[in-house]
């Protein structure tokens, strides 16, 4: 996903953003297996004063990817150019990108699914032998130009690893998956970010709104500026349970965390489906979403908490999704 379209840059949120990401291993909560290996890596490398291998991360929008791409680039010691997909659009623009690397940097690329193939194919070489070859011009004026590069490391990031082609993927030397965070995590986490905005925060406030952030830290920094708004309006600037309860409340997010387009999806399954099974497509267009973004940001959290089930016809509303929104189950 887009930085851009996820920072909030009103009242200079934008600048708190940035002193939200941790920058250091220590500092990043949660996502331990892949924190462990990238560790291990990480050492191994710099002991051998190589580059780090390549680094694909994969996992839902707002879970860390962004963040850990500058933790690697950081616990490396190393300069870190950002880009992503979508923006590298000819093969001269990847050149471009490729030039400026001194030895061991990273280059992180993010959507690195939407890249255009004659792009994809020049990075093949870029990070299989640290070389370039194309073609500049055309017809009788074009020549073929070789381009040595430093050896350094790529981190990719998608929301969509099977998107990935296979060639792209195997030249990943190492692969992290990202989880949703434990309610614990949550918590830490929202601590964390409550101690940087400087707003106190009680345990039970702490464990409520890590409880309805659908296991994502993004979302769980973005309710706890809301709650921090509604707690200094509406309460004593505190946030405890009862006010992050009503805030949460006002916002549309209930128990479980789900927010008005997840409950929008579940009730449209149920009432206009029957529960289903209904198709990806067909449902998306009901609840004027992307598939893209259903599939994405949508489903997954749904899927791993046993609202919705997939199957070969298309997607089924559970038992579990009929009573968290109080509709009678379906006769079968
Ligand atoms: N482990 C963590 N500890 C503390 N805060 C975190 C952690 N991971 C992410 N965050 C916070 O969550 C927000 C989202 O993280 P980030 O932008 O890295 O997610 P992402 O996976 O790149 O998302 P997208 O797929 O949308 O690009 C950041 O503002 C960051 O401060
Ligand atoms: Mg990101």
């Amino acid at each position: 996903m887009n930085e851009n379209l996820n920072s909030e840059i009103i009242n200079g949120e934008i600048i708190l953003e940035q002193s939200l990401r941790p920058k250091s291993f220590a500092q990043y909560i949660g996502q331990d297996k892949v924190k462990e290996q990238l560790e291990i890596f990480i050492a191994a490398a710099k002991k051998r004063e190589e580059a780090l291998d390549h680094v694909l991360l994969f996992g839902p929008p707002g879970l860390g990817k962004t963040t850990m791409a500058f933790v690697i680039a950081n616990e490396l010691g190393v300069n870190i150019k950002q880009t992503s997909g979508p923006a590298i659009e000819k093969p001269g623009d990847l050149v471009a990108l490729l030039n400026e690397l001194e030895p061991g940097d990273v280059l992180f690329i993010d959507e690195i699914h939407r890249m255009p193939m004659n792009v994809e194919e020049v990075l093949y070489s870029a990070m299989e032998d640290f070389y370039i070859d194309i073609m500049l011009g055309s017809g009788d004026g074009s020549r073929s130009v070789h381009l040595e590069l430093p050896p350094f490391t790529l981190v990719g990031a998608t929301t969509r690893a099977g998107m990935l082609s296979n060639p792209l993927r195997a030249r990943f030397g190492i692969s992290a998956h990202m989880e949703y965070y434990t309610i614990e995590d949550l918590e830490t986490i929202t601590k964390r970010t409550a101690e940087i905005f400087v707003t106190e925060i009680a345990e039970d406030g702490a464990h409520e709104i890590a409880l309805r952030s659908r296991g994502t830290p993004r979302i769980a920094n973005r309710l706890l500026k809301r709650v921090r708004d509604y707690s200094q309006i509406k309460g004593e600037g505190i946030i405890d349970r009862e006010i992050s309860d009503l805030a949460l409340k006002m916002l549309d997010v209930d128990s479980e965390g789900l927010d008005y387009v997840d409950q929008k999806l579940l009730r449209t399954m149920i009432e206009l489906y029957n529960g289903g099974p209904v198709g990806l497509g067909t449902l998306s267009v009901a609840i004027s979403e992307e598939t893209e973004t259903v599939e994405d940001m949508y489903e997954p959290y749904l899927i791993q908490h046993g609202f919705i089930i997939r199957t070969k016809q298309g997607r089924r509303a559970t038992k579990k999704a009929y009573e968290h929104l109080g509709y009678p189950l379906p006769a079968i």
